[in-house]
């Protein structure tokens, strides 16, 4: 966090103010690094899909891009289940399936001593649970105290007894996603002029379903794109940027045939899978994991179910946290907004269908089936940062980033050895060349002060892959010193080579 401060990656939002929990701010080298990273997303999805790689129908993958509003009709939010079931905190068991409001849950606990380590028992004021608990405490510990469980750390909560629970640990976390932002909309701000920031970008692509459909050529099986930013009043924003009230959405919805859906599902776990390990996330600290039955969200408990693609931050190890959920939603978004909107969202399948006795083909009309892939842009770039960092006590910079070159904010730096004698002239004209070709991939640094080691430095903790230094030699024979920041070595090239090398490394546009 430190460094991610000190060279400019993330700032907390407001920080003259004193902060404000859960908002986190990109500085120049953060805000770089996040658009590189949504656009490597958007070209891997949008433009190129999974890089030509055939879908489970042996034909190439068809995805469209959207861009929808962050605030919605507010029925939106109803039809989806926004509203109605996620509008409190709530904590769920894993044992009884029951679901609790996190701050209407308390705690008997021993009214004084020690209770290190010993069973605390929930309740629920005014239902059967409370006596039941009472007396199951008072077994434990004779005189009680009751707190709520709000007030005891996270980190405790392994020691509650659920409700109705026989072990202990079995309530999940409060479930953050479903307090949405509100405000209103239009002048009298009256509770009719109540609306929602989007708690995730999903929802504008399933109410854009039947437009995208009739206004452009797609067919079924085809997936739709959107990036954006989404809101969620998080109760325990935490872990520096991994779970925060503001962040960055990268969501297909993938439609397709409800026979086909189970391929479509495997197939997407797997190249998700692989387009973060091409990244750089390519170690142990990757996995791909299958939800267990009683961790399935309400819109996935039907069907292929529901994968993660988990990272080992430094914040979670030994366990991981989710970058990015691949769920079979099946039809429920469809046939919720179909309902609430009162408007047929079914496609109709001409290639699918009938033959009837007269000899004509009737084609099918159905609700597509969608897998949704959905992934966290700032949790991604989180994940970088954290694979790429990276201590060596041997270099000048005991701190660097090894960033992969295709995300580095910074793809080079040019240096004059020292800042005369002919030297800046020669790198400048360089600096100038290299990013005329290379501009659009990231920045392209020119920098004269401070001796050598200091630069490379810099550029080690800024996770800028190569740096070009002209020095005496580079006037005599026209060529360049080139740094692998990876290895720290050093090798000469003409200096109408280094274009090249570059392209070799970055790729060509
Ligand atoms: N449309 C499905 C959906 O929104 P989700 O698992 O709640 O599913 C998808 O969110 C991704 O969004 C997560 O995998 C994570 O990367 C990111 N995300 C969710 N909540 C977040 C938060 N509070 N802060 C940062 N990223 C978050």
């Amino acid at each position: 966090m430190a460094l991610a401060k000190r060279r400019g990656f993330i700032y907390q939002a407001s920080e003259i103010y004193g902060g404000i929990s859960g908002f986190w701010d990109y500085g120049p080298l953060g805000a770089q690094l996040k658009k590189n990273l949504r656009d490597a997303w958007w070209e891997d999805v949008v433009l190129d899909p999974c890089g030509g790689a055939p879908g489970p129908n042996g034909e190439p993958v068809r995805i469209v891009p959207l861009d929808t509003s962050i605030i919605q009709h507010p029925k939106v939010w109803e039809a989806s289940g926004h509203i109605a079931g996620f509008s409190d905190p709530m904590v769920d068991c894993r044992e009884t399936q029951q679901r609790y409001r996190f701050d209407h849950l308390q705690v008997y606990a021993p009214a004084s001593g020690d209770a290190q380590g010993k069973p605390l028992f929930a309740f629920m004021p005014d239902t059967p649970s409370e006596q039941k608990q009472r007396r199951k405490a008072e077994k434990a510990f004779g005189e009680l105290k009751t707190f709520t469980l709000a007030q005891l750390p996270y980190a405790e909560w392994a020691r509650v007894v659920a409700p109705d629970a026989e072990r202990a640990g079995t309530l999940t976390e409060p479930r953050a996603f479903n307090l949405m932002f509100k405000t209103y909309v239009g002048a009298t701000a009256t509770e009719n002029d109540v609306a929602y920031l989007r708690p995730e970008t999903a929802q504008g692509i399933f109410v854009q379903f039947k437009n995208v459909v009739d206004t452009t050529r797609v067919k079924v099986p085809f997936g739709i794109a959107q990036v954006g930013k989404a809101f969620r009043n998080e109760v325990t924003p935490r872990n520096f940027t991994f779970r925060s009230r503001e962040f960055e959405q990268m969501e297909i919805e993938f439609f397709c045939h409800p026979s086909q859906a189970r391929d479509w599902y495997g197939f997407w776990r797997e190249q998700r899978m692989r387009w973060w390990q091409g990244l750089g996330l390519a170690g142990e600290n990757l996995q791909l994991r299958a939800h267990a039955a009683d961790e399935l969200a309400h819109y996935a408990r039907e069907g292929a179910g529901t994968s993660d693609v988990e990272y080992r931050f430094p914040f979670t190890a030994p366990g991981f946290g989710e970058l990015e959920g691949i769920a079979h939603r099946a039809d429920f978004d469809l046939a919720q907004h179909q309902k609430y909107a009162k408007t047929a969202l079914e496609y109709f399948d001409a290639e699918r269908g009938e033959l009837l006795p007269n000899g004509s083909h009737r084609g099918e009309r159905y609700l597509p089936h969608v897998i949704e892939p959905s992934a966290g842009l700032d949790r991604g770039l989180l994940a970088v940062l954290c694979e790429a960092y990276t201590e060596d006590p041997a270099r000048a910079s005991p701190e660097l980033l090894l960033i992969n070159p295709r995300l580095a904010p910074i793809k080079a730096a040019i240096f004059p050895l020292v800042n005369k004698d002919g030297m800046p002239e020669v790198s400048e004209k360089l600096h100038a060349e290299v990013r005329r070709r290379f501009w659009r991939r990231g920045l392209i640094e020119h920098d004269a002060k401070q001796a050598i080691g200091k630069r490379y430095a810099r550029m080690d903790e800024a996770g800028c892959p190569f740096c070009f230094t002209v020095d005496g030699e580079t006037l005599r024979d026209q060529s360049v010193t080139v740094r692998d920041r990876d290895t720290a070595r050093q090798e000469r090239i003409g200096l109408d080579k280094v274009v090249g090398y570059l392209e070799e490394r970055l790729g060509a546009d």
